[in-house]
C-alpha cells in the first residue's frame, strides 16, 4: 500500500476524487488536508468529512489548511461548485471535528519523519508554505501529482490559466521552482487531460442504476455542476478534473506525456499560466511531467469499478 495525503479544496470533483481514493486498495490515506480554493479551507474540511461519512471512513483525519493565497486576494469558485461547495446539496454536517493541528504543521511534521506521496487537488498554498520554509522536505515527497495548469488547452478561468494555479499563482510558482532546485518532479494533470473527463448524464444514470447509494450521492452533488457547464460552455455533463489525478497516481497508463521544465507566471494577464519549456530553450532539468493524453473510457471504467458497490456489497 502506498501512503498518501490528499491536499484539496472540496469542491465537487474533489469529493469524487476522495471517493475514488478511499475505494482504492492500493492507497493508504494518511490524511486529508484542505486549502482555500473552491471554498474556504474550513468549509472544505467540513465537506471532506461529509464525503468520508458517506464512505464510512470518518477515521481518516482532516486538517484545515491556509485560508488565503500567499499574496493575491482570495477568490473562491462557489459560482461553479455552489454555495456549500458540494453543488448546493446541503448534506447534513458531521459531528466529529477536524484535527486541531494546522495542515501546514501536519505536513511539515510528517515529511520530517517519512517519505510520503501527495495528491494535490487545489491551490498549492499549503505546499508552498511548507516547502519555502523547509525546501529539503521536497526530497521526502515520494511523488507529487498535482491537478492544475494547462499546456495546449486554453484555461478555465482566464484565456491561459487553470483555476488552482490562477487562484494562488505565487504558491504554484514557488513549488515548481523549488522542485527544480531539489531535483524532484511534479506530475501535472492539467486541463489538457482533465477536460476530456466528462461525466455525462448517461454515465451518471448508469452509475445510479449500478449503485443506488453512491450513485445517488454523486447525482446529488453534481447537478449544480452540470447546470454550470451547460450555461457557461454548452457542455452536456460536467468536467471532473480531480479524480483523474487519483486514477493516474494508481495507474500510470491512465495518462501519457513528457518531462519538461515548467514555470508558473505570477502577474498580469498571464497570471497562473504554466509556461512549459517543451522545446528546452532554457536547458533546465525537468521539474514536471506534463500529461497530455488520456483515455476517458478507461478512466470511467476504472472509476465505476471502484466507487460503485456491487449488489453483494463488495
Ligand atoms: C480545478 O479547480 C477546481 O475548481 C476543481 O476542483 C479542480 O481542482 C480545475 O481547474
Ligand atoms: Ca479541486
Amino acid at each position: 500500500m502506498c501512503k498518501i495525503i490528499i491536499d484539496c479544496d472540496p469542491g465537487i470533483d474533489d469529493a469524487l476524487a476522495i471517493m475514488l481514493a478511499v475505494n482504492s486498495p492500493e492507497l493508504e490515506i494518511v490524511a486529508i488536508t484542505t486549502v482555500s480554493g473552491n471554498v474556504p479551507s474550513d468549509m472544505g474540511a467540513v465537506n471532506a468529512k461529509k464525503v468520508l461519512k458517506q464512505l464510512n471512513r470518518l477515521d481518516i483525519p482532516v486538517y484545515i489548511g491556509e485560508d488565503a493565497p500567499l499574496r493575491e486576494e482570495y477568490i473562491d469558485a462557489r459560482d461553479t461548485h455552489g454555495m456549500d461547495g458540494l453543488g448546493e446539496s446541503f448534506l447534513p454536517e458531521v459531528s466529529s471535528g477536524c484535527e486541531k493541528q494546522s495542515a501546514v504543521d501536519f505536513l511539515t511534521e510528517i515529511l520530517e519523519k517519512e517519505k510520503i506521496s501527495i495528491i494535490a487537488l487545489g491551490p498549492m498554498t499549503n505546499l508552498a508554505k511548507v516547502f519555502s520554509k523547509k525546501p529539503h522536505l521536497i526530497r521526502n515527497v515520494e511523488e507529487l501529482v498535482s491537478m492544475g495548469g494547462n499546456f495546449r488547452s486554453h484555461g478555465n478561468c482566464s484565456p491561459v490559466a487553470e483555476y488552482n494555479y490562477w487562484c494562488d499563482p505565487d504558491a504554484a510558482a514557488i513549488v515548481y521552482d523549488l522542485f527544480e532546485k531539489e531535483g524532484n518532479i511534479i506530475h501535472m494533470i492539467g486541463l489538457d487531460v482533465t477536460r476530456e473527463i466528462v461525466l455525462t448524464p448517461n454515465r451518471l444514470e448508469y452509475m445510479c442504476r449500478l449503485d443506488k447509494e453512491n450513485g445517488e450521492f454523486i447525482r446529488k452533488i453534481t447537478g449544480f455542476y452540470m447546470d454550470f457547464h451547460w450555461e457557461q460552455e454548452g457542455i452536456i455533463g460536467c468536467v471532473i478534473n480531480d479524480p483523474l489525478a487519483v486514477a493516474y497516481f494508481i495507474d500510470r497508463s491512465m495518462c501519457s506525456g513528457f518531462d519538461s521544465f515548467t514555470a508558473v507566471a505570477t502577474d498580469g494577464i498571464c497570471r497562473g499560466q504554466t509556461v512549459v519549456d517543451s522545446m528546452d530553450f532554457w536547458k533546465k532539468e525537468p521539474n514536471s511531467r506534463i500529461l497530455t493524453e488520456t483515455d476517458p473510457e478507461k478512466f470511467f471504467r476504472f472509476f465505476m469499478e471502484r466507487v460503485l458497490k456491487k449488489e453483494d456489497g463488495s
